[in-house]
């Protein structure tokens, strides 16, 4: 876990804001570069995993910065912001 939190940070792309969300803040930074938690307010990981599916094919730019990341890692993001989105 904690080398997938390192990559995450190295992934460069993700311009260390230092957003603080309690201990697992890197895990979201790679969606929150670009976009706001309240934008996934009532969105559960299921559909945010379709969300991110659209906006890979809609959007070059997230997908390209989305390119490097692993399902598994993308999934846990995923997850993660399901759960802090919807607090
Ligand atoms: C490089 C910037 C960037 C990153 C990083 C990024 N996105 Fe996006 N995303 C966009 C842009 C630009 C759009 C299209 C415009 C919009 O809907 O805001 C988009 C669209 C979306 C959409 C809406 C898709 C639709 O049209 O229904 C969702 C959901 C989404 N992103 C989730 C995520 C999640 C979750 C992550 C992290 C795993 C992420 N994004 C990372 C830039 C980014």
């Amino acid at each position: 876990m904690k080398k997938f939190l390192l990559s995450m940070a190295a992934l460069g792309l993700v311009a260390a804001q230092g957003i603080a969300w309690g201990g697992d803040a890197e895990t979201a930074d790679v969606c929150i570069d670009c976009h706001e938690l309240e934008e996934f307010k009532g969105m559960d990981a299921a559909a945010l995993a379709a969300g991110v599916e659209k906006g890979n094919a809609d959007n070059k730019m997230m997908a390209k910065a989305l390119a490097d990341v692993s399902p598994e890692d993308l999934q846990a993001v995923i997850d993660h912001i399901a759960a802090e989105a919807n607090k």
